[in-house]
């Protein structure tokens, strides 16, 4: 492993995606920029985002209302633009996604119409630790329906001194609770580990129950490659502020499989799911429209398509697959430079909590740090490198394909050593 800063800034050269870093206004400390490592927790403003939101407020003085018909790009079908980039991410067909409200709103929409608790099976099962909305979404549900949580949420823990999950062990258990699981859930990708979750084989192991199986891809929509509908999954979805660009509080989205588009599921409807063609008649009797649209509320937050369009673009023009070869290499590299300098420290300053093998991981690492952590995350965020704590000893690094550089991961390995010794 060449641990030179030479080679860093040779692997910048050599970088096809080196350019897209421009179309990214990154953030600066006393006009110096810093080195930013939480696009897991929000990616950064591309260049383009303001304008494209600038020419909504213009539709919108210039043509008021009209605009949703009138406009160069009518509101009406500003979601169309959206759809193909996203749907492509996810390993979508373009009916099967939606791009509509938060994350944790999906995430009950969803879990009305998929988690129907009948007869035996009434359990959900999901990986231990999962982020809080999540196991807020399934405690309410659960007692909702008139269960108690602690029954009808089955958490699979890692094995005693792990922090990983194994598959075999998630399988297990849901093979454990057959009959009784109604519901299996899971991240993408564990925000809190960075682990990469087998959905392929979690999926299959949900139908072989019986149960359906849905994903929160909060940490893998724009991380890593997806392909919900060859994987069988029934319904997943996913916020667009981490690794999709898309801005604070940015529009979520949904994927429902087309198998289950004919089925009219239950759901809460609001008059944006309603057919398209008939939705200004406003009479009674919900028709939703054909597909994951179908599950819409509310008149769409135009401001914040336009904010997701202008990222989108980006990927587009990067291209996903050049995207995913230098998140693979970005990751490998700040992973070769950590396990280098665990070597050198003795193993005594921090742990992998994220798993080693490269496919169980997207862009994130996280470390325990077993001296000083909270110490080493302080000075590093005064030296300008943006990286994330979690209580009570958690490090976490997420250097993303299309605006991070193999010099930037090689600075903060660097000065990290610095702070370790
Ligand atoms: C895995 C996961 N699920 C759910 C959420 C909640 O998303 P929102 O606040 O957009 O509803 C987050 C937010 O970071 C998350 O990381």
């Amino acid at each position: 492993m060449n641990t030179t800063r030479d080679f860093a800034l040779q692997l910048d050269r050599e970088d096809p995606l080196s350019s897209f870093r421009e179309r990214f206004i990154i953030p600066e400390l006393k006009g110096k920029e810093q080195v930013y490592f939480l696009g897991n927790s929000l990616g950064l403003q591309p260049r383009t985002t303001a304008g494209y939101i600038d020419k909504i407020m213009k539709d919108w003085a210039s043509l008021g209302v009209e605009s949703f018909f009138q406009a160069p790009e009518p509101w009406m079908h500003y979601h169309d633009l959206l759809t193909k980039t996203v749907s492509e991410v996810v390993g979508a067909i373009p009916s099967e996604v939606v791009v509509m409200n938060q994350l944790t709103v999906n995430l009950h929409l969803m879990l009305v119409s998929f988690y129907r608790p009948a007869g035996k099976r009434f359990k959900i099962i999901c990986e231990a630790k999962a982020f809080p909305s999540d196991q807020y979404a399934f405690e309410t549900h659960t007692r909702h329906h008139g269960f108690e949580p602690g029954d009808a949420v089955i958490e699979v823990k890692p094995r005693e001194g792990e922090f990983i999950l194994r598959t075999e062990d998630i399988i297990d258990v849901i093979r454990e609770h057959g009959e009784e699981t109604a519901l299996v859930l899971f991240g993408g990708i564990n925000y809190y580990t960075g682990q990469r979750f087998d959905m392929k084989a979690i999926t299959e192991a949900g139908h072989a129950s019986g149960a359906i199986v849905g994903f929160d891809l909060a940490h893998a929509a724009g991380n890593i490659p997806l392909h919900l509908h060859d994987w069988q999954v029934d319904f997943a979805c996913w916020c667009s502020y981490k690794y999709l660009n898309s801005g604070p509080g940015a529009i979520g989205g949904v994927f429902v499989h087309e198998r289950h588009h004919d089925k009219n599921l239950p759901r809460f409807a609001g008059w944006w799911g309603y057919d398209i063609h008939q939705r200004f008649k406003m009479e009674k009797g919900f028709v939703p429209m054909p597909g994951a649209e179908g599950w819409q509320l509310s008149t769409p937050a135009i401001f914040l398509y336009a904010a997701h369009r202008a990222a989108l673009e980006i990927i587009e023009a990067a291209g996903w697959e050049n995207i995913q070869q230098k998140r693979e290499k970005l990751n490998g590299y700040l992973w070769s430079l950590l396990e280098e300098l665990d070597r050198e420290t003795g193993g005594r300053q921090i742990r992998f909590i994220t798993p080693g093998n490269a496919a169980d991981r997207g862009c994130q690492v996280s470390m325990l740090m077993l001296q000083n952590g909270k110490e080493v995350y302080q000075a590093l965020m005064k030296d300008g490198f943006i990286v994330d704590w979690r209580e009570p000893d958690v490090i976490r690094f997420a250097p993303v394909p299309l605006y991070n550089t193999y010099t930037e991961v090689w600075s903060l390995v660097n000065r990290l050593r610095d702070l370790l010794k």
